[in-house]
């Protein structure tokens, strides 16, 4: 986005993936990354699937995508789901999504059961599509409480929309001393300015669309996106925004106290805050802390955007929370699984890793 400056450097966050000869990451490898996700809130493992093994990923997105039956998300971005922006929808638990599932559980147990009991609740299997046209979130905490995981079944480029993270804003006890004690208002001040970028862009963005022939609006949907009564978090909705009905981003945030301790501040925020936008490669997976900033951006070239993406909570979970926030497929509704579920399927229907894989794992 042009306004706002965000990096795609991940450097600082990344650590590859290195396995023991049970397909485990290493003990050092989970002690770097368990490091990374406590300083910055997200950490980017680097070569965690095989080839095989995300090309199974990808297949389990394409066969649910194709299926016109699928159960679409209740949360996030639900406009640009009905104008197929974007088809985020969960994914059955039938045993291929549940084996995949359950790979990425057996090989990350070092770090999810350092934050996640064996009996916390797999809170969802999804897919996150997104296509030409689609909106930029608003930079957002997810419910607090839960592990959050994103897979790349194929590479995804900045173009495509890889996650924005705001490093170092998750919370923990005593993070509101960060910053001489003054984290929670920086944090809440650096939010309101990034959303205002949001805003500007995806407005910009749907006013070039209404004489584009590259994501041509359809019919309705820029009154849709830009006036409607509707609920959506995520839209550059002016009406909601000046009515206050918009919990990520309102005119209610934009008070005369606060812009002007925006305009006392801006260098302090753009000093201790950035953004930065993971583009992962096919095999990378990130792990975050729901609680800090981030956003999935929109997709700017016009190859659609696939990853794969699973959240375990961290504590037990009261249930109107859980589906507010999560979208579990009927059948996990059904048939609530947990973590120590995970770690202990048997994976029939894993692929196997790659020889040159495995040859890593052995020579870390
Ligand atoms: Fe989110």
């Amino acid at each position: 986005m042009s306004e706002l400056k965000i990096s795609s450097d991940t450097t600082d966050f990344e650590v590859p993936a290195s396995l023991d000869e049970q397909g485990k990451l290493t003990d050092g490898c989970v002690r770097r990354a368990l490091a990374t996700m406590d300083a910055h809130g997200f950490v980017v493992l680097t070569d965690l699937l095989s080839n095989a093994e995300a090309a199974f990923g990808l297949d389990l997105i394409r066969q649910t995508i194709d299926d016109p039956e699928r159960n679409r998300c209740s949360f996030a971005s639900e406009t640009d789901n009905r104008y197929l922006r974007r088809d985020f929808c969960s994914l059955p638990s039938n045993e291929p999504v549940i084996s995949f599932a359950a790979t990425l559980c057996q090989r990350l147990e070092g770090v999810f059961t350092e934050y996640c009991g064996r009996t916390r609740a797999l809170l969802e299997v999804i897919t996150l599509t997104s296509y030409r046209g689609s909106s930029h979130q608003y930079i957002h905490r997810d419910p607090m409480g839960v592990i959050s995981l994103l897979a790349a079944v194929e590479d995804v480029s900045e173009e495509q929309g890889g996650t924005v993270f705001a490093p170092g804003t998750h919370g923990y006890s005593g993070a509101e001393y960060r910053h001489g004690g003054a984290a929670d208002e920086l944090m809440r001040l650096f939010r309101i300015a990034c959303n205002w970028h949001v805003l500007r862009h995806n407005l910009k963005k749907l006013w070039r669309m209404r004489k584009s022939g590259e994501a041509p609006l359809a019919d309705g949907e820029f009154l849709d996106r830009v006036f409607s009564t509707r609920w959506d978090q995520h839209q550059p909705n002016l009406l909601r925004f000046v009515l206050g009905k918009n919990n990520e981003f309102s005119i209610r945030m934009l008070g005369p106290r606060t812009l002007w301790k925006l305009y006392r501040q801006r260098k302090t925020l753009s000093s201790r805050f950035r953004l930065v936008q993971a583009a992962p490669r096919k095999g990378t997976v990130i792990l975050y802390r729901s609680d800090i900033l981030h956003a999935g951006p929109d997709n700017r070239s016009p190859v659609p955007r696939r990853l794969f993406a699973m959240s375990i909570a961290r504590d037990v979970i009261d249930a109107k929370y859980w589906h507010d926030g999560y979208s579990p497929h009927p059948t996990l509704t059904a048939e609530p699984l947990c973590l120590g579920d995970l770690l202990d399927a048997s994976l029939v229907q894993r692929p196997s890793a790659a020889p040159e894989r495995r040859a890593k794992a052995l020579v870390n």
